[in-house]
């Protein structure tokens, strides 16, 4: 039985929340192994919405079990919100389980998230201000705060104190606040580490042994490729690795075990916050898809920019994942179009690029070159065989499916649980 990888493979919200949420019956453990609660999965059962941010989509599934991993950033607060909201709404998440080595967002990384993106001005990155970026620089400066920490007062003391020394300086000396007092944040964790206590546990020992026992387990990215820290278009990116690699030191199962790796590709493209985006729409065409896509941040509300779809970062997610399966989701927003562009490769300078330029000033400079395609305006959301989609729509998936260079075995054809078409098994 397989460990399955799923990943974003643009710059976010194309719809993971939903693909993870459709596996959610046939897996038994979905794992989050990145990112915060800087990410937000709408998820549609029955009519009813869900909004996700810290809690991996798989929680809305009966008997699947939540797990979240090393990798990720926790605010507590934050988890505990979400944890209510969901029992109040009739939702069971007693089988979720943490990580020791999960670190903690601090009140004062979310002040200093808020603040440096103000002083930065026009040069901000557009952050989701939920304190992501600060706690992964203390996690690699090593001077973070992890679950475990919390049940050792004297070492979280320690910690904290070491943290806040320089930290204090900075939020005095140079953004002319207040200093943070050791208790406030002593005060905010004691109000929910005996709530945390029974869901921690040794996570890669827990995710290894379910793999040695045939389960199935699914790792699920939040962000997506190109916002990786790594991979990505830096410095327009968020702190972690939600590429596939991510799932396995986010989580501490191996590569070798990794079977799969799934990656979402909405039949266009969006961006939140700042950065290159060479397919981005600023006239009518992107409101059209804004609207028709209800392209509105599910964490900050901002209006998504919008674009036409890119076969070169889907090509680049393809490499960068190693991607066996993809799912295009939103295919019913293209509807009514007369013509479907499809950005094929790059102009940059007058130089053809078939792959994502080496440099970033290229990135930037990158004007898309485009194939144009025949739209179709009959309601695709009904269909839920690839035979059942008006040609034209046809035509589009299997020409993206050849410039992305892997299959494309599910299409989205609306928000619900049920509007899909699968062509190919996701589970192999
Ligand atoms: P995530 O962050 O990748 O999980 O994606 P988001 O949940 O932020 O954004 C995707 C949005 O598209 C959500 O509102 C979903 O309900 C919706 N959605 C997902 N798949 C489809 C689809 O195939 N068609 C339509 N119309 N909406 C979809
Ligand atoms: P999901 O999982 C879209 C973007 C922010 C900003 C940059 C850095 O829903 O796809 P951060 O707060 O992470 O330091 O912000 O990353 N960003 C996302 N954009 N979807 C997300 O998550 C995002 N998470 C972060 O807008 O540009
Ligand atoms: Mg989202």
């Amino acid at each position: 039985m397989p460990a399955i990888v799923l990943v974003g493979a643009q710059w976010g919200d194309e719809g993971k929340g939903k693909a993870t949420d459709l596996l959610g019956s046939r897996i038994d453990y979905v794992v989050k192994f990145n990112g915060g609660n800087n990410a937000g999965h709408t998820v549609v059962i029955d009519g009813e919405k869900y909004a996700l941010h810290l809690l991996p989509s798989g929680i809305l599934t009966p008997g699947c079990i939540p797990v979240i991993g090393n990798g990720v950033v926790v605010d507590l607060a934050v988890l505990f919100e979400e944890i209510d909201a969901l029992n109040a709404r009739g939702i069971d998440t007693s089988r979720l389980v943490i990580s020791a080595n999960t670190h903690l967002i601090t009140p004062y990384n979310r002040v200093l998230d808020k603040v440096t993106e103000r002083f930065l001005g026009s040069r901000r990155l557009g952050t989701t201000g939920r304190g992501i970026g600060p706690t992964y620089a203390d996690k690699m400066a090593r001077v973070g705060i992890r679950v475990q920490d919390l049940f050792d007062e004297s070492i979280l003391r320690q910690k904290v104190e070491a943290a806040l020394e320089v930290k204090n300086q900075m939020f005095v000396k140079i953004y002319n606040r207040r200093a943070v007092e050791v208790d406030e944040v002593l005060d905010e964790f004691k109000l929910y580490t005996e709530r945390l206590r029974p869901m921690v546990v040794d996570v890669a020992l827990l995710l290894t042994r379910a793999l040695d026992e045939g389960k199935t387990v699914l790792f699920e990215a939040g962000q997506a490729t190109l916002l990786d820290v790594d991979h990505g278009t830096d410095p327009f990116v968020t702190s972690s690795n939600p590429t596939a690699g991510g799932a396995c030191t986010g989580s501490g199962v191996p590569p070798t075990r990794i079977d799969r790796v799934i990656a979402i590709l909405k039949a266009y493209t969006t961006r939140v916050g700042e950065g290159p985006f060479p397919t981005e729409l600023l006239d009518d065409k992107g409101e059209f898809l804004r609207e028709a896509g209800a392209e509105y941040g599910t964490t900050t509300g901002r209006p998504r920019r919008c674009g036409w779809m890119d076969t070169v970062v889907g090509r680049y997610a393809a490499r960068i994942n190693g991607v066996t399966d993809f799912v295009v989701t939103k295919l019913d927003v293209l509807t009514g179009l007369d013509q479907v562009p499809i950005c094929v490769a790059y102009d940059v300078g007058g130089e053809r690029y078939d792959e994502m330029p080496m440099s970033q000033s290229d990135f930037h400079h990158a004007k898309p070159i485009y194939e144009n395609l025949p739209g179709w305006s009959e309601d695709i959301s009904t269909c839920r065989s690839f035979e059942d989609l008006p040609a034209n729509a046809r035509a589009y998936i299997l020409r993206v499916e050849e410039l992305i260079g892997a299959r494309v075995s599910t299409i989205g054809v609306g928000p619900g649980r049920d509007e899909i078409i699968e062509r190919h098994s996701l589970l192999g």
